[in-house]
């Protein structure tokens, strides 16, 4: 995968609030949010700012990466003790992308065996195409900030130099204005 997108602060906080504004719209109003670290957990918290609901960490990775695609994601970190209280409620699920569609759906499902009256999730990215897994028929709500091609997305809390990520996200709008 070449083609790369370079996405900065100011349009990640700019794509939070218009998402919570998509959320509040629908008429969805969320107990608690749920983070899908890591990269979730910043987004989350810009979301609070939008949605004021308490956050709820989750982590999950698949055990090997090399073997990403043959081995199911897995916990490495969960709510626990805290699970009872996502009975009866109604949960915001955050990530940064939704690429394959795995790690999402699993932690879908895995947070509806806790019972939740409904589960509403928001991605930063949806990349349009083939996915590896279902959203649970019980998770009728998605939004998703942008949909791109398939291409890597270049997040700016993964930047060793966060001032040349800044400007290369400039260069590249720059261009795709040209290109235009
Ligand atoms: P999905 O259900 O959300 O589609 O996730 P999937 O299992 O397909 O993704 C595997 C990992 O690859 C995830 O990170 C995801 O964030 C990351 N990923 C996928 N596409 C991109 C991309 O375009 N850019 C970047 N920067 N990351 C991408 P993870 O292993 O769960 O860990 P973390 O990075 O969230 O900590
Ligand atoms: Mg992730």
């Amino acid at each position: 995968m070449s083609k790369k997108l370079y996405v900065s602060y100011p349009t990640i906080h700019k794509l939070v609030k218009s998402l919570a504004e998509q959320v509040i719209a629908s008429g969805y109003d969320p107990d608690i949010i749920v983070a899908i670290g890591s990269g979730g957990f910043i987004p989350a918290r810009i979301l609070k700012t939008f949605i004021n609901r308490p956050i709820f960490a989750v982590g999950i990775s698949y055990y090997n990466l090399e073997q990403k695609h043959t081995l199911h994601p897995q916990k490495i970190q969960w709510i626990d003790e805290t699970q009872q209280q996502l009975r009866g409620k109604k949960i915001l699920l955050i990530d940064e992308v939704d690429d394959t569609r795995s790690t999402l759906s699993y932690c879908i499902e895995e947070l509806m065996t806790h019972k939740p009256t409904d589960i509403a999730t928001v991605v930063l990215h949806n990349k349009l195409k083939p996915k590896d897994a279902l959203f649970p028929p019980s998770m009728n709500r998605y939004f998703a900030g942008i949909e791109t091609e398939d291409v890597w997305i270049l997040y700016p809390w993964d930047a060793h130099d966060i001032d040349e990520h800044t400007r290369q996200e400039a260069v590249q709008q720059t261009n795709e204005g040209v290109e235009r």
